[in-house]
């Protein structure tokens, strides 16, 4: 009975092969290397393979056989495991993840996975294009751990996990990346691979320390779900990239990690960035020079230093930051809320800035514009040039802070303009000391609403020369 069946099953399939071999042959062809292929509605095999028991129909397309699955993607998965990772925590799985990409870039729309339920250590890594194809997915839900001994780093790489040069990445899924940064944060000096006595010091790790996870030169950047904990130096780095999305990840860290940004933007343009968790040791965000059109809303930051535009300008550089949206954020136990940052010296300007609906929580200061910004520099003399900053709005900022609520810190020969503070509520929170009082130097700018505490520093009208003048370099971004 059974094998009667299963005959008479066979022989159907078979036939049905023959019946929609030539159809398919002409309309599979010209559907090869299209995303999210479907077996066409009119093919009489579809019903049937509905009907059969959930076998797939293997279909050979171009020379390879593709199965419809069941969310109807054409599937392309290269999962590490097949490629020789052990997922033990301890075995180098490197090759195996340079194996699974390999195959993995050259197929559009591909996947490849790291399952959940396994360790990988994997050593510096680049996935990288220019030629591979588009739209290729990194399903991360198991966990990726950096080698903690300094012989894995060789000279020390700006980055232990590189995707670069593509177009449309995605990484997402529920797992980790953790960069065991620890053996980098403390203070016993790391080996400069220059010297000459490198031996004596093999136990060191490399001077450089490495971001964790970096985007290079990409567009449609994606990134959701993960977590990124313990990077040596920043978690999460996009440079020259375009068109990113960052969202539902977490960045852990300790607070008293050094260096230790949570996500690092540099010249790179629109970008979205929310609901996330961003804990570390660093600033929550650092926005750098390069960037525009940014939008971040919707995070949880602390502890850190906050969010923070620059330092910008350093060492008589131009940057250029323009149109930065900051709203529905929570900052708690950090060195600032919201920061902008620029070196005595530097050109060009941050313009058109809002933040919006921040509500900070035991904040050491709550609003920050730092021109004369001089982080462990010995040489910060005054200078005239400036970063020019103006078009700063900041409406909708409450709760508690435990040094100063606002400290606007302008250039002598570049103030600030434009400054607005519309609905500030600052709260005190120290036992037994004072606070100091909001600070303003060069900073004009407008209340639109009274504030508390009072803020009667700013300066109204226009400073001399209009706010722009011989220092100014504003043209040129
Ligand atoms: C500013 O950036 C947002 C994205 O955050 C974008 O939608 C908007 O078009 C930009 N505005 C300008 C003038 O470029
Ligand atoms: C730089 O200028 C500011 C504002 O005039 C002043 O408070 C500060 O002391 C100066 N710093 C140095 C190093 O001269």
């Amino acid at each position: 009975m059974v094998s009667k069946l299963r005959l008479k099953d066979i022989s159907f399939m078979v036939i049905m092969a023959l019946l929609v071999w030539p159809s398919c042959l002409k309309t599979c062809h010209a559907r090869k290397g299209k995303q999210n292929w479907r077996p066409s509605k009119e093919a009489p095999f579809r019903k049937e393979t509905a009907a059969g028991n959930g076998r797939g129909v293997s279909t050979l397309i171009g020379g390879n056989y593709i199965t419809p699955q069941k969310d109807g993607g054409n599937s392309a998965i290269f999962n590490v495991l097949n490629y020789g990772a052990k997922g033990d925590g301890h075995v180098d799985d490197t090759k195996a993840f340079e194996a699974a990409w390999a195959a993995a870039c050259k197929v559009q729309a591909s996947t490849i996975v790291v399952p959940s339920g396994s360790v990988f250590l994997v050593k510096p890594i680049s996935f990288s294009g220019p030629n591979c194809q588009t739209d290729i997915i990194f399903q991360l839900d198991g966990k990726i751990i950096a080698p903690s001994s300094s012989g894995a780093w060789g000279s020390g790489p700006l980055q232990w996990i590189e995707f670069s040069k593509l177009q449309r990445i995605t990484v997402k899924g529920k797992g980790v990346i953790d960069g065991q940064g620890s053996v980098w944060w403390n203070d016993s000096p790391t080996y400069n691979p220059s010297d000459d006595n490198i031996e004596t010091d093999a136990t060191k790790m490399p001077g450089t320390k490495p971001t964790a996870l970096r985007f290079y030169g990409s567009t449609g950047v994606t990134v959701t779900g993960i977590t990124i904990q313990n990077s040596p130096q920043t978690h999460l780095k996009f440079d020259d990239c375009k068109d990113v999305q960052v969202s539902s990840i977490g960045v852990s860290s300790p607070g008293d990690s050094p260096n230790t940004d949570g996500i690092h933007l540099q010249n790179s343009q629109d970008v979205t960035i929310f609901s996330s968790n961003l804990a570390c040791g660093d600033d929550c965000v650092s926005i750098q020079t390069g960037c525009s059109n940014v939008y971040i809303h919707n995070v949880n930051c602390g502890p850190g230093h906050g969010i923070s535009i620059g330092g910008l300008g350093k060492d008589n550089t131009k940057a250029c930051v323009s149109n930065v949206t900051v709203r529905d954020i929570k900052v708690q136990n950090t060195l600032t809320g919201v920061r902008i940052k620029t070196w005595q010296g530097g050109s060009g300007s941050v313009q058109n800035v809002m933040f919006s609906n921040i509500q900070v929580s035991e904040v050491k200061t709550a609003i920050m514009i730092d021109q004369f910004y001089c982080n462990g520099g010995n040489s910060c003399a005054n200078k005239t040039s400036a970063v020019a900053v103006s078009g700063i709005n900041y409406m909708n900022i409450q709760g508690t802070y435990t040094e100063q609520p606002v400290h606007f810190a302008c250039s002598d020969s570049l103030p600030c303009t434009g400054l607005t503070l519309n609905t500030i509520q600052l709260k005190y929170v120290e036992e037994g000391n004072h606070p100091r009082d909001p600070f303003c130097w060069d900073a004009y700018g407008e209340l639109k609403t009274s504030t508390v505490p009072q803020i009667d520093c700013l300066k109204t009208g226009k400073p001399s020369g209009g706010g722009t003048n011989k220092y100014s370099n504003t043209d040129s971004c």
